[in-house]
This record gives C-alpha cells, structure tokens and sequence, in this order.
C-alpha cells in the first residue's frame, strides 16, 4: 500500500507512478482524518509518497502517521519525498515518527521536482524550462526506484544539501513557529468566486463568503475565500486558482503559478 499527500501535485505525480511501476494500491492521506487506519495484508510493504517542508515530511502528513492504525508490521516500509531542491536529514527524522509505532524504515528516496514554495522573497518558481528538465529526470528515476522497491533494497538514496542536520531540526523548527501562516493570504478583483481555492484546501481551512473585506478596499462583490488559520502553506489555493487571484503579501506578487502537469 503506498499511502500519499500532494499539494500541488508533484508527489500525487510520483504516487501514481510508484502504484503503477509496483503493481501497488494506492491511499490519499487525509490530514482531517482523526483516527486514520490501514489494513495491510500478510507480507504487503508500505510506502509513504509526500512533499519535504522545511527540510522534513510535512507536519500534518508525521501527525496523521503518528496517529495512523497498522494492523501489521509492513514486510517493507519505504519513504519516497519530492522537493524542490533538497530534503536535509528527512529520512531520519520521518524514521523517528514510525519507530515510535514499531517499524523500521527500510528506505528513503528523493525526487527533484518543480517548487512550489514561494512564500518569502528571493522564493521563486522554476521556469518552465526548468520545470521540464526537472519532471523528465524524475520520469526517468522512477523506474529504477521502483525496481529496488520491488527487491526491497535497503537504502537512504536522497539529495540532502548543505548543512542537512541544521536544516531539519533547527530551521524546520523555526518555519513552523515563525513562517507558516495564513494571514497574509488575501484575493484580488481576479476573483470569480469559483470556490476552487476552497474545494482543494487538504485542511477545509477556506470557506467562501461574501463579507470579503478587501485589504485593497476594492468594492467587488460577490463570494470570497475566507482563510481560517489552520494552514499549513501547501499552496494548494495560490496555484490551482484558475485566474491567479490570490496573493500572500507582497511575496508572491507577479511570481506566476505552477501544478504538476506532463509536458
Ligand atoms: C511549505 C513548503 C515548504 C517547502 N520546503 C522545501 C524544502 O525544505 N526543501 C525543498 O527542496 N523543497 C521544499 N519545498 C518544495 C516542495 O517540497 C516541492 O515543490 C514538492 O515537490 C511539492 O510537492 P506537491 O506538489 O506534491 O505539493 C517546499 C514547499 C512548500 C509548499
Ligand atoms: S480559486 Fe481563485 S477565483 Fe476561484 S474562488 Fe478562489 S480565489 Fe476566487
Ligand atoms: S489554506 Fe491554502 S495554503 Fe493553507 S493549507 Fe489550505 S490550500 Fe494549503
């Protein structure tokens, strides 16, 4: 069973693949799900497919895996992270979560794909030549992952970076407690109140309204995403909406919009 979170969808991307390569079935991680549960059948392996943040597996995919029912030791328990550029020390960190529940993890591996971080300035997305080049060395990784998945390798093959332990533990610390926040979400007159934004937010954080009160003073009417202050700054909203409406601050202003999608 490969159990999987995508943001945007360059994990569900690699998700898919890995289910295909492996002959494997395939679970979306549910963060909303208090007491999640999987049954695996005797000798069936176990993979985690998500996004790096911060340089560690998102906290709402390690909460939902800390909270996660097994009701067998996996015969095989792999991690496989997408990133935009590197992963630290995820591995360990993730290895720590599943051996609180009784598994080791096997292997971990990395998969460089387009960012989709771009909260913060000098953040900004990759062009769409980079992009490509990025999706097409992953397309051809994938298969070979997916052969040592299948004999069960034991292995760390990842892209860790400059200073991997500082990252994870010390700069993941400070993200969370000082970055990761929705407040500076807002819309622009872009809006055409489709409610996308708030159909694939993974933490049903955005409902629509209409008492939108514009940061801009615009007098547009019509239904507005709210934000409700569980976030986690996927940027699930930011991208997949459809006319580029929504800003976070001044930090994503004229940086464009990406989800995964072959070329
Ligand atoms: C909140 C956040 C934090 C991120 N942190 C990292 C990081 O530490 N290292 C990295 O290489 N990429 C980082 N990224 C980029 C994503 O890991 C990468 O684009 C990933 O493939 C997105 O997967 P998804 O499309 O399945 O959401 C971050 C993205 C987000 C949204
Ligand atoms: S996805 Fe964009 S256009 Fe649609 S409601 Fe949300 S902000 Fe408005
Ligand atoms: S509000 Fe937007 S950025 Fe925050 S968790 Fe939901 S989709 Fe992701």
């Amino acid at each position: 069973m490969i159990l999987y979170f995508s943001g945007c969808g360059n994990s569900k991307f690699v998700a898919d693949e890995l289910a295909r390569l492996t002959n494997d079935r395939l679970t979306l991680i549910n963060p909303m799900e208090p007491t999640p549960s999987v049954t695996l059948s005797a000798d069936e392996s176990l993979g985690f497919v998500c996004p790096v943040y911060s340089w560690a597996v998102p906290r709402i995919v390690s909460d939902y895996v800390s909270r996660l029912k097994i009701n067998a030791i996996p015969s095989y328990t792999y991690l496989a992270c997408t990133c935009g550029d590197n992963v630290g020390r995820t591995p360990e960190r993730f290895a720590k979560v599943l051996k609180a529940k009784g598994i080791m993890l096997d292997a971990a591996f990395s998969f460089v794909m387009p960012e989709t971080y771009i909260n913060l300035k000098g953040f900004k997305l990759d062009t769409d030549e980079n992009a490509a080049r990025k999706i097409n060395a992953v397309r051809e990784r994938l298969p070979q992952v997916a052969e040592r998945i299948g004999r069960h390798e034991k292995v760390v093959d990842v892209v860790r970076g400059k200073a991997p332990w500082l990252n994870t533990y010390v700069t993941n610390a400070l993200f969370y407690s000082l970055l990761i926040t929705d407040k500076k979400f807002y819309t622009t007159d872009r809006c055409i109140s489709c409610g996308l934004c708030a159909k694939v937010c993974p933490l049903g954080n955005i409902t629509m309204s209409g008492d939108y009160a514009d940061p801009q003073g615009s007098a547009k009417q019509g239904l507005r995403p709210i934000w409700h202050g569980n976030c986690t700054n996927c940027m699930a909203c930011y991208h997949h909406c459809p006319n580029n409406a929504i800003q976070f601050g001044k930090a994503t202003q004229g940086k464009g919009q990406y989800t995964f999608k072959l070329i």
